[in-house]
């Protein structure tokens, strides 16, 4: 049987290229889509190296309808995933419209050029800030949604909206939304990996960088929420377990599943001071740090109800803290610059 060909919006990105490998390792064959305004090229030549095969790439933006519909006319798509976006709380905070345009327009440009193509199988990546403030823990599915703060959160909200409306409407469609809790870690390899630009918004790539002397130390962000030692608890997922719950979810859209969400977390929750340690134990290095004003826009707890995507998807977390720690060190201390230090940008 030929391999099913899925395109991989954002797959230059974090969280996407580690999926393109996961794809590959599943024996799809992939086309990644990115126009690498916050991505490399490198990213998807090291994806290259690891699988040993040719990734065919198209820098293009979601927001060039006719340059999409390009894309489609020459490949024939099972499914797509779609990352591409942007995702600075702080930037979309200071520019709402290039975030509305990017992330919601950019999805209904794809959209149009999928129905156009009769491709009717999608994988949307969202995000735990659709919960907002969290009324109980842990966050199951059913918690309500919509409360979010900044105007990337909401696009989130607003597009997982838009796609439900769609698959309402249009019994065609399976489309499976993911909502994942916090990305860490890094490939097994080395080769890839979280490359922020500027100085990191989340707290482990500021970690890495501060232990690999590119930052003099950490801000923690309130000592004094409601946790266990007062600062604020995330539930941190390694980024190989996040790219194959996408694989999973594949197969659940090529059954014909119609519209489903599921939390993509591990069900644990970890303490900045948590992370930390768990850095420090993994790298050898001290993180030196102070304790500051909260951020503003934080929460105190955001863990998850994994049991949805174990029983349905099915597909659990199998990577520890230690893993996660221990692959982000092998990443940022091979790569103190991160993917500049090999294309010189
Ligand atoms: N933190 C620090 N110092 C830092 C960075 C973060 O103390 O320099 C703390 C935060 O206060 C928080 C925890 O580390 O308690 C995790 O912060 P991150 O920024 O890494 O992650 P968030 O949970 O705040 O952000 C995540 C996603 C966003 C999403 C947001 C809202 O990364 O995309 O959840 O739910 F919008």
């Amino acid at each position: 049987m030929p391999e099913k060909c899925i395109l991989v919006t954002g797959g230059a990105g974090y969280v996407g290229s580690h999926s393109v490998i996961e794809l590959i390792a599943a024996e799809y064959s992939v086309v990644v889509l990115d126009n690498l305004v916050n991505a490399s090229m490198e990213s998807i030549r090291r994806v290259e190296e690891i699988v040993g095969k040719k990734i065919q790439t198209y820098n293009v933006d979601l927001l060039d309808k006719k340059a999409v519909e390009e894309v489609f006319g020459k490949h024939k798509f099972s499914a797509v995933i779609h990352f591409a976006g942007l995702k600075a709380v702080g930037e979309s905070c200071d520019l709402p419209l290039l975030y509305y345009k990017t992330n919601v327009g950019g999805t209904v440009n794809l959209l149009e050029v999928m129905k156009e193509n009769g491709v009717n199988n999608l994988v949307f990546s969202s995000s735990a800030t659709v919960y907002g403030t969290p009324q109980y823990l842990p966050l199951d599915e059913k918690h309500p949604i919509g409360g979010c703060t900044n105007p990337y959160g909401k696009t989130k909200y607003f597009i997982e909206e838009i796609l439900r409306d769609l698959s309402n409407a249009e019994k065609q469609w399976n489309i499976v939304i993911l909502r994942y809790f916090n990305p860490v870690g890094a490939h097994k390899s080395g080769k890839i990996g979280e490359d922020p630009q500027g100085p990191p918004n989340n707290l482990m790539p500021f970690v890495a960088q501060v232990a690999v002397g590119r930052r003099s130390e950490l801000k923690v962000y309130g000592s004094d929420y409601d946790t266990p030692d007062g600062t604020g608890v995330r539930d941190y997922i390694h980024v190989v377990d996040l790219a194959q719950g996408h694989v999973a979810a594949i197969k659940k859209v090529e059954e014909g599943c119609g519209s489903k969400t599921y939390n993509l977390g591990t069900g644990h929750g970890y303490s900045v001071l948590d992370m930390v340690k768990a850095f420090e134990k993994a790298s050898g290095k001290s993180i030196p740090y102070s304790k500051v004003e909260r951020r503003l826009g934080d929460i105190a707890s955001c863990y998850a109800d994994a049991a949805l995507a174990k029983t349905e998807l099915p597909w659990t977390a199998q990577k520890n803290l230690d893993e996660m720690c221990e692959d982000l060190w092998r990443w940022q201390s091979t790569n103190p610059n991160g993917f500049r230090s090999a294309d010189g940008k």
